[in-house]
């Protein structure tokens, strides 16, 4: 009989609440390898049991706790879910310790952080997994396999507009996001998504980007905004890609429904998406020489239409071998580094080159 899976988890917030307690206590549809919880690290003890209280046989710890834990336990798994300035800590430690860690999107805040987490990944024998859920919707699956089988042949522009709903773009203004020293900005925590999808999609490398980042709608200080927040809710940038392909890409945080538009242009055809967040399906429109087809593809159940418990199936096998669609550290490292420099880029006012991470296998 194949072990439980053991499993770690440090913070004990939302996306622990609402994804990895409900996955760890059986509460989900989940059908692959058995799970068995050991601990839940949170800096709110109180969090981490009320938490813990609902996972049998987890304990609840502080994160002094962390490195007992880590050589006593030797946990198959560690899930990193805590704000974006905590991960690189948490994988250093995780990593070091020996154990395949998942952390959540974006893989840090800072370039500076990806970048050593992804050069800490490369030379490390344990796996570090990026939750880039949005790989594993069925219908970002769907979009990948048209492209790599050539469908609109080579892709030379795209354009990719995702709009927030109001109120989901109000908690990013006021929670631990509106801080960029923690969060990096919406261009780092939510962008990274999308960053992440097109790098994947195109199956290339962002290279440069100009970018123009503005705050039109979450003033500081006005409607339950508090005066500490510095990040922008309108993102535009223009993005090169070392496949020749320009992306123009756009956030925008006032809408009424959540989702996104995107159309990639190639050489033999086009691929439209449209993209519900919040309810379905989703709609696919190939356009070709051989003529036009438009697809609704089903919504599947489940938090983020689903991804998320692909993405907890696709998980065991990961753990020791590269299977599944799951962000390298690398690539995650990229998104980060384009969401980054788009933001440098509308200081400066002018184009500038995406750093690349430098490590031995190349960002895929
Ligand atoms: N993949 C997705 O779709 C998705 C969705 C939501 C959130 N996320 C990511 O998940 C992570 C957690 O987000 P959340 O919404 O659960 O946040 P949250 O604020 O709801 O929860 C964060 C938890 O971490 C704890 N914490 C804060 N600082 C800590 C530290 N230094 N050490 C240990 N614990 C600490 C807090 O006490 C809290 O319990 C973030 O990286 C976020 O970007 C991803």
């Amino acid at each position: 009989m194949t072990p439980p899976l053991t499993v770690l988890l440090i913070g004990a917030g939302t996306r622990t609440r609402k994804l990895y307690a409900p996955w760890l206590s059986g509460l989900l549809p989940y059908q692959g390898r058995p799970v068995r919880p050991l601990a839940v690290v949170d800096t709110d003890l109180d969090a981490a049991r009320t938490v813990a209280a609902a996972l049998p046989g987890a304990v609840a710890a502080l994160p002094r706790d962390l490195d007992g834990l880590l050589s006593g336990h030797r946990p198959d798994l560690v899930v990193v879910a805590t704000p974006d300035d905590a991960h690189r800590d948490y994988v250093l430690q995780a990593l070091a310790a020996g154990c395949t860690t998942l952390v959540e999107k974006p893989l840090a805040n800072t370039r500076q952080d990806a970048f050593a987490l992804a050069r800490a990944a490369d030379v490390s024998p344990a796996r570090l997994l990026v939750g880039h859920n949005l790989r594993f919707t069925n219908v970002h699956a769907h979009v990948r396999a048209l492209l790599a089988d050539g469908r609109i042949g080579t892709v030379t522009d795209a354009d990719f507009h995702y709009t927030l709903n109001s109120s989901h773009a109000r908690s990013y203004f006021t929670r631990w996001h509106r801080a960029r020293a923690v969060s990096g900005g919406l261009e780092v925590t939510k962008a990274s998504h999308h960053l992440d999808l097109l790098t994947w999609w195109l199956g290339s490398q962002p290279v440069a980007v100009t970018g123009l980042l503005e705050r039109r709608h979450y003033r500081p200080g006005h409607d339950n905004v508090p005066a500490d927040a510095d990040i922008h809710d309108t993102l535009r940038a223009l993005i090169q890609y070392s496949s020749g392909t320009t992306v123009h890409y756009t956030l925008t945080s006032n809408a009424a429904a959540e989702g996104y538009i995107c159309t990639l242009y190639g050489t033999d055809g086009v691929l439209s998406i449209r993209y519900d967040a919040r309810s379905g399906p989703h709609t696919l429109r190939l356009n070709t020489r051989s003529g036009d087809d438009r697809r609704l593809v089903g919504r599947e159940d489940g938090t983020h239409a689903g991804a998320d418990l692909r993405m907890l199936h696709a998980l065991p096998p990961a753990l020791t071998s590269a299977t599944g669609p799951f962000a390298t550290a690398a690539e995650a490292a990229l998104s980060v580094a384009a969401g980054t420099a788009m933001y440098d880029s509308s200081r400066c006012g002018r184009r500038l080159p995406i750093p690349q991470p430098a490590i031995s296998g190349g960002t895929r």
